[in-house]
């Protein structure tokens, strides 16, 4: 049994220590909304938040986690900065399949929260580990801009 404490619960999952915080996420605590994308932490589909960092779970083991904050796309909109940026992507019609979104969203709130006012070359590097295959890049770009002057 490992503890974590995920959107501000405590929960036990019955798992091996080992086992990626991804499918504790989803088949465990039935959070869907983090997708499994490569596996291998190279495409970002499964980006959560630990202790406020933008963390990839389908590499992070549960036992690496255990009693640090986990937030999932679950919650973004809890906070004022997640709030902006899931109407922003709202807004600008960011989504095409979707299958990415939650981790680029989830990808987007961490930026903001460390950058106010990022540059276009300051979302590029953030968000160059958030692959999408309907190449939504451009609309994701501008939704951050959007966020941004919301939230000023
Ligand atoms: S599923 Fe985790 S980075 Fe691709
Ligand atoms: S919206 Fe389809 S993969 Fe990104």
């Amino acid at each position: 049994m490992i503890q974590l404490n995920v959107n501000g619960k405590q929960q036990r999952v019955d798992v091996e220590a080992d086992t990626p915080l991804l499918w504790a996420l989803r088949d465990t605590l039935l959070l869907t909304g983090t997708k499994y994308g490569c596996g291998a932490g190279l495409c970002g589909a499964c980006t959560v938040h630990v202790n406020g960092q933008p963390v990839r779970s389908c590499i992070t083991p549960v036992s690496d986690v255990a009693g640090k904050k986990i937030s999932t796309i679950e919650v973004a909109d809890n906070t004022r900065v997640g709030k902006a940026v899931q109407e922003a992507w709202r807004k600008l019609d960011v989504v095409q399949c979707g299958y990415c979104q939650s981790g680029q969203i989830m990808s987007a709130v961490s930026l903001l929260n460390t950058k106010k006012h990022p540059t276009d070359a300051d979302i590029d590097a953030a968000m160059a580990g958030n692959l999408c295959r309907c190449a939504t890049y451009v609309r994701i770009r501008a939704a951050i801009h959007e966020a941004a002057k919301a939230l000023a």
